[in-house]
């Protein structure tokens, strides 16, 4: 995809979590692609090393799990170490195991929190200091999804956990405001960011919700790459602790599906007066 809108990060250092695959894969070719130095994080060592591939030593991989407080220290630690400052920290990496209410079971359940909800909050505390300390602000993106505000079916835990992402973003962006430091989410819909073929049950899934969506198909994972760079940009200066949804407008209804028709016949809506 190209959009007519360019961004120019050179000179700033961004770290990306949960870059091994998906929407943090995209985020570090963009934000390499647009001159930042880059530190992608991921627990996932194998798929990182693809993710970081093209770069050379543009790009610093870093191994390191987000849901504890040594690994967001070697992330943080790792980008001001290799290139001497911090000035952007998107919080991507995430799990999203789906499994009914009545079934879940707590180690599943502490598994989403650790990792959605202390690791944003562990990254967010460690970028935090370190922009502090430089004194010259920056950014945060935290991530949510468009389940946090309405329920789905097995979402109990990653939903909530989502919900909790907004509530952490809105009092960041409160008690680093003073500091220049924005803080702000970014709420994707349904994106296509899994490896094909798909599962048969998930593809039959899939064919059954997407002709529901408003714009009747996924988001692309650049589409929420845009979001995340416009909020990271000097256009998004004025913009703090807000959820930015990019869901191709799933999150206000769904895709009307008949021709748009008055069928209530009784009253001339213009006369007030009831028809005969
Ligand atoms: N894809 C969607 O449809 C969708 C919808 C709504 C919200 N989101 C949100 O967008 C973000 C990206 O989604 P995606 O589909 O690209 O995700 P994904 O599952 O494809 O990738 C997540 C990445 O995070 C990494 N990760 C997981 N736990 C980690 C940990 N403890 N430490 C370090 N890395 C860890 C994984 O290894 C993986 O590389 C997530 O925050 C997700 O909640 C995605």
């Amino acid at each position: 995809m190209t959009v007519n809108v360019t961004y120019d990060f050179s000179g700033q250092v961004a770290v990306i979590t949960g870059a091994a695959r998906g929407v943090g894969r995209a985020l570090v070719e963009s934000f390499a692609a647009a001159g930042a130095h880059v530190v992608a994080a991921d627990r996932d060592e194998p798929g990182l090393a693809q993710t970081c591939a093209p770069y050379g030593d543009a790009v610093l991989a870093v191994t390191a799990d987000v849901s504890t407080e040594d690994g967001a220290a070697h992330i943080i630690d790792g980008a001001t170490g290799r290139f001497g400052t911090l000035s952007i920290c998107v919080n991507n990496a995430a799990v999203a195991p789906h499994t009914s209410l009545l079934e879940e079971t707590v180690q599943v359940w502490d598994t989403v929190y650790a990792v959605n909800c202390r690791g944003t909050f562990l990254m967010t505390q460690r970028a935090g200091r370190a922009m502090i300390a430089q004194g010259q602000g920056g950014r945060i993106v935290n991530f949510s999804s468009g389940v946090s505000s309405r329920g789905s079916a097995g979402a109990a835990a990653y939903a909530s956990s989502r919900a909790a992402t907004e509530s952490f973003s809105r009092v960041a962006a409160i008690e680093l405001a003073p500091y220049g430091i924005l803080v702000n989410c970014v709420s994707p819909g349904l994106i296509d960011t899994q490896p094909k073929p798909l599962p048969p049950v998930m593809a039959e899934s899939l064919s059954r919700r997407i002709p529901a969506l408003p714009l009747a198909r996924p988001g692309e994972p650049q589409e929420v790459v845009n979001a995340v760079m416009w909020l990271c940009s000097d256009a998004a200066s004025y913009v703090t602790g807000t959820v930015l949804h990019v869901d191709g407008g799933v999150g206000v209804g769904t895709r009307a599906g008949a021709p748009i028709i008055d069928d209530d016949v009784r009253y001339d809506w213009v006369t007030g007066r009831q028809r005969t």
